[in-house]
């Protein structure tokens, strides 16, 4: 089974790259085969990986955009064993303009992906800092969203705006895609900010919220340079001991909603309460 996930905030600079590309190298290093998709015309995670865009001849740009181009043309494999990227440059900018008048425009990613997907245990799609039809295409081509934020009273106020498109992109065009946890991301535990605002999103949203939380951790902000992941660049790092904790905690969550599916469908009959008290 192949897990889709979008790292999506509309906000920019709120881990969203740092930590798609981190959790993907964790899940390749433990054995998982996994694929990027950088769906960022600024090509962070494609540069973050080390690859020039400007190199590139093909990108997620051209698969979405023309129908003979499939992604695996434009899939590369990285440094890290199981780990490929389906790579972003520069012209990705413009295909929101292109793909506008397309009927099946919201559908394209999903399209694509489905002739890729089996060779890969989890995908995890790079979103931009908006709610356009790149993100959309994120999002129809998804059953999981991960939400990284960054603690402080102005998110909160952005997470209310992304809730609600999340709920209207669930109910016209994608009716399985859930929330599988919001991320904090450059926690710093001194300021009295971060305590609020993990409380209020903690109380709202509950266990949406990821246990885990990413520390500032200075060698996190040096990884994109070196084109390495923490993993390899400092793996005895803050940022490294975060990074695995959540990455730990995405395929536990995925085991339970997988252990859930299936005793919903080997039991109909019971309640759900039974088997989270069964548990
Ligand atoms: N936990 C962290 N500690 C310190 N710096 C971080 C951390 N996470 C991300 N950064 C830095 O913050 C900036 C924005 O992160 P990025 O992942 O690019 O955000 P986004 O993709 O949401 O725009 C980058 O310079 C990145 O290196
Ligand atoms: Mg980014």
């Amino acid at each position: 089974m192949t897990r889709i996930i979008s790292i999506v905030n509309q906000k920019g600079g709120t881990g969203k790259t740092t930590s798609t590309v981190n959790i993907a190298d964790y899940l390749a290093r433990t054995g998982h085969k996994t694929l990027i998709v950088d769906m960022e015309p600024q090509s962070n995670a494609t540069l973050y990986l080390g690859i020039d865009p400007l190199s590139l001849e093909l990108s997620v740009s051209e698969a979405l955009l023309k129908k003979e181009i499939g992604l695996d043309e434009v899939i590369l494999s990285t440094n890290t064993e199981n780990l490929h990227i389906a790579p972003a440059k520069v012209s990705l900018a413009n295909t929101d303009l292109n793909l506008a008048d397309k009927p099946d425009k919201q559908y394209r990613l999903k399209e694509k992906l489905s002739r890729v997907k089996s060779r890969y245990e989890y995908i995890l799609i790079d979103c931009p800092p908006s709610l356009s039809l790149l993100p959309v295409n994120a999002l129809v081509a998804s059953e999981e969203v991960i939400i990284p934020l960054q603690p402080k009273y102005l998110s909160l106020e952005g997470l209310k705006q992304l809730k609600v498109s999340l709920e209207k992109t669930r109910e016209e065009l994608n009716p399985s895609l859930k929330i599988l946890g919001i991320l904090f991301t450059m926690v710093d535990m001194r300021l009295k900010m971060t305590k609020y605002c993990i409380d209020i999103v903690r109380d709202y949203f509950g266990d949406k919220v990821f246990k885990s939380t990413i520390r500032v951790c200075s060698k996190l902000n040096e990884t994109p340079v070196a084109g390495q992941s923490i993993f390899v660049y400092s793996p005895s790092s803050k940022g490294a001991k975060d990074y695995k904790s959540v990455a730990e905690e995405i395929i536990e969550r995925g085991n339970l909603f997988y252990r859930k599916s299936l005793f919903r469908l080997l039991c109909p009959q019971l309640e759900d309460k039974t088997f989270l008290n069964a548990s």
